[in-house]
């Protein structure tokens, strides 16, 4: 597969996965729980696939940048600390209104972040 094709599926990851937290933060702030939100399927799957994808297409383009998965750079860790959060933050959001609301915020940032390293490498 192509460095473009992996690029392709690693934002289309991104996609999901912020689609599912806006979704569910949103959701929690107006009250929502869990259990009466007739689309939860679908918000795990998006969430579940986004991840993955995500994390796949990561590991894919690290070798068009000729970096070794036994040896990983900084940037490339800070993204994995990253995607873990992404990964228990659901729930959260999810469970209680009051962090839903600062997460509004916080995951966009989280993003942001991501986003940095991967334009930038620091180290
Ligand atoms: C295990 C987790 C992840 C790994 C291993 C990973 C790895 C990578 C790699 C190797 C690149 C390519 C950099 C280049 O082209 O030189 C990249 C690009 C990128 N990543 Fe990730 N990433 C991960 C998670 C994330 C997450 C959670 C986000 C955002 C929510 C994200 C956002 C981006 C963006 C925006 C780009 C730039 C794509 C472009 O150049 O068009 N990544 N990532």
């Amino acid at each position: 597969m192509s460095y473009e094709a992996y690029k392709l599926i690693h934002i289309f990851g991104m996609y999901l996965l912020f689609f599912s937290l806006g979704g569910v933060a949103l959701y929690s702030i107006n009250g929502g729980k869990k259990s009466d939100n007739k689309f939860k399927a679908f918000v795990a799957i998006f969430h579940g696939v986004g991840l993955l994808l995500l994390l796949v297409a990561g590991f894919g383009l690290m070798k068009f940048r000729d970096i070794s998965h036994s040896a990983l750079p900084v940037w490339i860790i800070l993204k994995i600390v990253i995607w873990l959060a992404f990964g228990g933050l659901l729930t959260l959001a999810y469970k209680n209104a009051k962090y839903a609301k600062i997460l509004w915020f916080v995951f966009p940032i989280m993003g942001l972040f991501a986003a940095y390293l991967a334009f930038y490498q620091p180290s």
